[in-house]
């Protein structure tokens, strides 16, 4: 028996559960997405999350590497081939301090074993939908915004999101753009339907057509003003947010200020929140 040349020898996969990177897309200097290939078997709500990361540094006394692992949102609908994820770029964060350098045909660890809050079935039926989000927290949205079932349970969807930079709204301005020119969505749904669909780009330290916090503009009425809508309430709206910790508790206290009730999968009701990942 002649012995096996590497040549000859078959791919090993060197990570558990690894996925190959098919694409990488750099936004900021902070913030890039990334595109992966997906487990055969692998199903999933959208607007929920998974556990990702990559192989730790091998342990100083063992030599042992375990996996380095953090909770992302599925920015990509669940119809589609691949999975996609947004992302910060932390330059001392554990995980994507090295994250943020992969390229296409790089390997990641993906535990296909998906969960969380942000899904159509811890609502209960309403006219409107709204999604709150700062920074990545717009992640689970992009999910489901390219869901045809958003569509077709809501009249109408307003989508927020409040950054820092007029830079850091380009990753939603792009997804917003590309809705009437999906294709799929197009054949599904009809155009005029996705024309349901509003967007409420805000900034909040760099100069852009609309200025401040979101939970402001609510405060204010401003951003009801803006978009010709009433003020929410439990009969017809309906919310998801996901943001850093200290936007999450304060829209949560507005939200029951009108009125609306934290829901879960096991108990739908109108509002549901997840926090967006940070390194
Ligand atoms: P601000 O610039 O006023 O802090 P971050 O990058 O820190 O995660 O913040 C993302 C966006 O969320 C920023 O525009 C930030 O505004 C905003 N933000 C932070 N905390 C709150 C909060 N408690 N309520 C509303 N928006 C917030």
């Amino acid at each position: 028996q002649r012995p096996v040349t590497d040549a000859q020898a078959k791919p090993v996969k060197t990570l558990p559960d690894a996925q190959t990177v098919t694409s990488v897309t750099h936004w900021t200097d902070k913030l890039f997405s990334f595109r992966v290939t997906r487990p055969a078997s692998m199903r999933f709500r959208s607007g929920e999350f998974v556990m990702i990361g990559l192989m730790g540094e091998p342990d100083p006394k063992t030599g042992k590497q375990k996996p380095l692992l953090r909770a992302y949102s599925i920015a990509s609908p669940s119809w589609d081939d691949e999975l996609e994820f947004y992302s910060i770029k932390v330059q001392d964060g554990p995980l994507t301090s090295r994250l943020q350098h992969i390229e296409e045909g790089d390997e990641i660890i993906l535990r296909p074993k998906p969960v969380g809050t942000l899904v159509h079935d811890a609502l209960l039926p309403g006219k409107r939908l709204w999604l709150f989000a700062t920074g990545t927290g717009i992640a689970p949205f992009a999910s489901l915004l390219r869901d045809p079932q958003t569509f077709e349970d809501y009249d109408e969807i307003v989508l927020t999101h409040t950054c820092r930079e007029v830079g850091e709204l380009a990753y939603g301005a792009e997804l917003i753009k590309s809705i009437p020119e999906d294709e799929l969505l197009v054949e599904l749904l009809g155009a005029d339907n996705l024309k349901k669909l509003r967007y409420y780009p805000t900034t909040t330290r760099e100069e852009s057509p609309k200025m401040g916090r979101i939970t402001d503009l609510m405060r204010s009425g401003q951003v009801f003003e803006d978009l010709g809508v009433p003020q929410l309430s439990p009969e017809t709206d309906r919310a998801m947010v996901c943001g850093n910790l200290a936007f999450n508790l304060e829209i949560k206290e507005l939200l029951e200020g009108y009125g609306l009730e934290e829901g879960a999968n096991s108990d739908p009701k109108h509002y549901v929140v997840e926090k967006a990942f940070l390194d």
